[in-house]
């Protein structure tokens, strides 16, 4: 299967948010791999939205196990709580950062990181995993990219 993503050249965020959600949730349909879906989601992320760094943490028992992601090498464990991943994790809700200085324990992966955007996935109620989106720009996330990222977290 070739699937390819078409988004309009140079569109505001908010048009490819719009572009981009009945695309993804066809790219994913169908394939019951999460690892396989995150992978493709971080790809279509980071290529047409161009934040610094998107991907996926993964709960394994204790602990958030870095899954799925592209950008810059990043940290592949963190501790239950810790950090904005940690937080949207134990919280189970999404953590919107807009200056990562700010935040208590923020865990620095990248010295480029500004603003930072966490939203869980859940499976039955439970946080599976967290998606987590890292931008250049100080207080980079509002709300029309909280309802763009959490609509997208329920397609997988
Ligand atoms: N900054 C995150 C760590 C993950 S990286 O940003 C990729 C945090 O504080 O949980």
């Amino acid at each position: 299967m070739t699937q390819l993503i078409h988004t309009t050249p140079n569109a505001d965020r908010n048009t490819l948010y719009t572009e981009l959600l009945p695309q993804i949730k066809h790219l994913i349909q169908g394939e019951p791999s999460l690892i396989a879906n995150m992978a493709n989601v971080a790809s279509v992320l980071y290529h047409t939205l161009r934040f610094h760094w998107v991907g996926f943490y993964l709960v394994e028992e204790n602990e958030l196990v870095l899954g799925p992601f592209h950008g810059p090498v990043a940290c592949t464990r963190i501790a239950r709580g810790k950090g904005v991943c940690g937080h949207a994790w134990v919280e189970n809700k999404t953590t919107n950062v807009p200056d990562v200085e700010a935040f208590p324990g923020h865990i620095a992966c990248s010295a480029l990181s500004r603003s930072e955007l966490v939203v869980p996935v859940r499976k039955n109620n439970h946080v599976i995993a967290v998606l987590d989106i890292d931008s250049t720009r100080i207080n980079d996330f509002h709300e029309h990219d909280v309802a763009f990222f959490e609509a997208l977290s329920q397609l997988l």
